[in-house]
């Protein structure tokens, strides 16, 4: 499909996001293991989200969803069963990095397998520290799925400085630690996203410059019974758009606010947005609240690697607000944007082509020439089937000429993690009375 977008006079209106994607998988996979039912409202109807249920079905886990909400009858730490097919992770390297985790510890025999996408981004980064602890996970050429996982030695604790900041690799090798009878300790020097701690309730411990957090067998799974927040990483689409237009107030509730995900929300303050955040009263395990964007004038910024794991999959549509604003922005020390559905630097590379912005890509970041408030040329923006470039390349297309239209190319891939993204462009572009 290739959706057309035209440049918008207006983005106005209050829109709900959908479920947060990280949020969602952990949530099902955290309760699938759990003793006893956990009740997960507002589940992500997203692609990704979606084959994680799926796979624990297969494994054995009752799974029922009525709308939004799921529940999952909990099996316990033994209680998944070898799945008769292949379990299909799709496009989510979540779903198979973290299942790789819970099904290597658990010793279940079964083989992990996803789209030619998945089946070119590396698994190396968990194949090693699994086997490591006592795990068998085989990989295509030892790197890639599909994955093999039998039943290895038995789960040993082991201490993990982490050699990539990856939140999928640290809940990779956390979750097999709960499977252990000695303690694994999982090492962070830059922090990424905290979802696993928080909603497993692990111990964590903090000396200057560093994070330590544990897992074992003596740890007691949570039921996880909590409405999950909206997609911070979906806000943050909105969040750009509505600070590059002229004529933009966008509002948006029950937005996860978790600090371990919001660094866009940092450097677009820093950058000159005008964002207004109401924390909700009554939190869950995770922070929420109301986010309002409007117009306004941004200033370069130059992303420093400690902000990136923070920051990663907003990288991308913060580049598209590094061409609106006033100066040269840089992001360093991105390589990581290169291993993800497809290579981001590349593919936003060719969107600000497109778009005719100045720009120069690095090994592991861009350097942008920001033009300021400007119009931007209406053009094909391929997605490369990624559905972070699609919604960043229909930021840029609203910025066009009030009625130039762009085509973005391979528009579905959205369902991936926002499957009623293009409803809600159309309703804050004006050209829908409500959101279907
Ligand atoms: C995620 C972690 C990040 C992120 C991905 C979701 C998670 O990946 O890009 O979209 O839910 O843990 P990495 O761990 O590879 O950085």
């Amino acid at each position: 499909m290739n959706q057309k977008v035209s440049g918008s006079e207006q983005l106005k209106g209050s829109i709900t996001l959908p479920p947060d994607k990280s949020i969602s998988h952990r949530a099902a996979m955290f309760a699938a293991i759990a003793d006893g039912v956990s009740v997960i409202d507002n589940y992500s109807a997203a692609a990704d989200p979606q084959d994680t249920l799926t796979c624990l079905r297969q494994l054995g886990v009752p799974v029922k969803q009525e709308g939004s909400r799921v529940t999952i009858e909990g099996v316990g730490r033994n209680g998944l069963k070898d799945p008769s097919e292949d379990l299909d992770c799709g496009n989510s390297g979540t779903t198979m990095r973290l299942m790789a985790g819970i099904l290597a510890g658990a010793g279940v025999t079964c083989r992990l397998v996803g789209d030619d996408s998945l089946s070119s981004r590396t698994m190396r980064r968990i194949i090693d520290p699994l086997n490591e602890m006592g795990a068998s996970v085989t990989g295509r050429d030892n790197i890639y799925a599909p994955l093999e996982i039998a039943p290895g030695t038995g789960i040993r604790g082991m201490s993990y400085p982490l050699p990539i900041a990856s939140a999928q690799l640290k809940s990779a090798v956390l979750l097999a630690g709960l499977f252990g009878d000695t303690q694994t300790e999982v090492i962070e020097s830059v922090p990424s996203r905290d979802h696993t701690e928080r909603l497993l309730n692990l111990p964590v411990k903090e000396t200057s410059g560093e994070r330590s957090i544990f897992s074992s067998r003596e740890v007691e799974i949570p039921l996880q019974s909590y409405q999950v927040p909206g997609d911070f990483s979906a806000a943050a689409f909105w969040l750009v758009a509505g600070s590059v237009h002229p004529n933009a107030e966008i509002k948006m509730k029950n937005v996860g606010l978790n600090p371990s995900r919001t660094a866009a929300l940092k450097i677009l303050q820093e950058m000159g947005a005008d964002i207004e955040i109401k924390y909700s009263s009554d939190e869950g395990p995770e922070p929420m609240g109301t986010v309002t964007v409007r117009s306004s004038q941004l200033r370069a910024i130059s992303l420093q690697p400690e902000l990136i794991p923070n920051s990663i999959d907003e990288l991308p549509v913060l580049m598209v607000a590094m061409c609106f604003a006033e100066g040269r922005s840089e992001i360093v020390g991105a390589e990581e944007l290169r291993h993800k559905e497809t290579d981001r630097l590349e593919a936003m590379a060719k969107v600000l082509e497109a778009a005719g912005e100045t720009f120069e890509t690095k090994p592991g970041g861009i350097e942008i020439q920001g033009r300021g408030p400007h119009i931007p040329h209406a053009g094909r923006f391929e997605s490369e089937h990624d559905h972070r470039i699609a919604m960043s390349a229909a930021v840029m297309a609203l910025m066009a000429d009030t009625g130039q239209v762009s085509t973005i190319l391979n528009s579905e891939a959205t369902a991936i993690s926002y499957p009623k993204f293009w409803e809600d462009l159309a309703y804050l572009s004006g050209l829908r009375e409500t959101i279907v």
